[in-house]
């Protein structure tokens, strides 16, 4: 059902929605369709544009688009080779200035050292953003990601499985009518047949899965607007891109690259999808109880990253020390980044089984786009390592994935002694 601007069963949906989301993060929330769409809002609002923004090279090329189409110039930042998460250190001084925001991506659900990147936004003056959209239960420094920032943004297509919908999270309660104006005048009228194709999908899905007709499924997946990539990272068209630089800020020039595997993701929600969304959050908890018993069958396999940061929460971030053997258990990761030496191998063979690897995000966003649209990192070795090697896993499949790399004899990936766990050496 499409529903008009302003509708009151609409406005109800999104509070209760909001309510929910609140309570868990103690923070002012606001529903948007999409988490790309609620770092826009983001950007546009901390940011003027023409200014930079330290992120992560290890990210879903969507996100690199969105800080373009904010009128913002990415700054690759360098990241731990262990496990994707940003590297303070690694970034001279001198890389620190003339940012206009810090961006993290807490890839997979391993939170990035927010207390220090606070720390450091504090002291230079500029806004911390977190990307939170992998990680809705992983804590860091005895807080939930999403707790540090400014804005944070949440992606309820990842652990809630909504496949719509997130939130843009607000350290100062008092922005929330302003940043609802403006998510408000981004929002396309909600459309018949998207909500139709939004309620039919599951169906869809499971049941083409069901029958195991791979092919057909992907040509459904293709014909819904979810399978655009050909390659892990969409095609750049730069000369295209380009043009659009010209047009930024503003989302319609950059509507082809950010609506990649989200069609809808401007759309106001009708009341079906919210409805389903708001069921869907309220199972978050057992959810996250499967991801963190999967993440800890997953970390301590051979190709698991023992004594690394990604499963615990540790005291003082991802690159601080984790906590002493997983105090509070593992985090409730979103996938976890087994590292494997032929990661191709892998994913083939995990394919046979009918097991899909997605979320890589090989080769990182410098190398990708070059320095015509981005500063690249001052250290990209390890950013390179750690996405040609990481193996994103499902921990709710944990015990399939497990046995399949056991029978391929999958060997781990290690790096030479300096370089295990930070960024340096290589
Ligand atoms: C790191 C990261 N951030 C944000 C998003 C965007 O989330 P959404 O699909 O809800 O817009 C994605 C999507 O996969 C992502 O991987």
């Amino acid at each position: 059902m499409a529903l008009g601007e302003g509708c009151p069963a609409e406005h109800s949906a999104h509070a209760a929605l909001e309510t929910l989301m609140r309570r868990r993060l103690g923070r002012e929330c606001l529903y948007v369709p999409s988490c790309r769409l609620g770092l826009y809002v983001a950007l546009r609002h901390w940011c003027r544009p023409g200014g930079r923004v330290l992120m992560s090279p290890v990210n879903d090329d969507v996100i690199f688009f969105v800080v373009l189409a904010a009128g913002l110039r990415p700054v690759q930042a360098p990241l731990c080779a262990r496990d994707g998460s940003i590297d303070p250190a690694g970034l001279p001084e001198s890389g620190w200035r003339g940012l206009s925001a810090v961006l993290t991506t807490n890839l997979y659900g391993n939170p990035d050292p927010a207390p220090e990147l606070r720390a450091r936004c504090d002291a230079l003056g500029i806004p911390l953003i977190e990307d939170a959209a992998h990680a809705i239960g992983s804590e860091v420094a005895g807080r939930p990601v999403g707790g540090y920032g400014d804005a944070s943004v949440f992606s309820l297509s990842k652990h809630v499985g909504a496949k719509s919908g997130g939130f843009l999270a607000l350290a100062d309660p008092g922005l929330r009518t302003e940043l609802a104006r403006a998510r408000d005048a981004l929002l396309e009228p909600s459309r018949l047949t998207a909500e139709l194709a939004y309620a039919l999908r599951p169906y869809a899905e499971a049941g083409v899965r069901g029958l195991r007709l791979v092919r057909a499924a992907r040509a459904a997946l293709r014909l819904l607007g979810r399978e655009e990539r050909a390659e892990i990272r969409m095609p750049l068209r730069g000369a295209e891109l380009r043009k659009a630089l010209a047009g930024a800020p503003g989302l319609g020039g950059f509507h082809s690259w950010i609506r990649v595997d989200m069609h809808d993701y401007r759309l106001r929600s009708g009341r079906s999808r919210l409805r389903r969304t708001e069921r869907l959050l309220g199972g978050l908890d057992q959810r996250l109880d499967l991801h963190r018993a999967g993440t800890e069958k997953l970390l301590a396999s051979p190709w698991g990253e023992p004594g690394g940061a990604a499963g615990a929460p540790g005291p003082g971030g991802a690159a601080g020390a984790p906590g002493p053997g997983g105090v509070g258990g593992a985090q409730p990761l979103f996938r976890v980044p087994l590292l494997v030496e032929d990661r191709d191998a892998a994913i083939a063979a995990l394919a046979a089984h009918r097991v899909t690897t997605g979320y890589l995000y090989d080769p990182p966003l410098d190398d990708y786009a070059g320095e015509v649209f981005t500063d690249p990192s001052p250290a990209p070795e390890p950013a390179a390592w750690f996405a040609r090697h990481a193996l994103p896993v499902d921990p709710c499949g944990a015990d399939q994935v497990i046995a399949v790399l056991d029978a391929l004899g999958a060997r781990p990936a290690r790096r030479a002694e300096s370089g295990v766990g930070h960024g340096g050496g290589g």
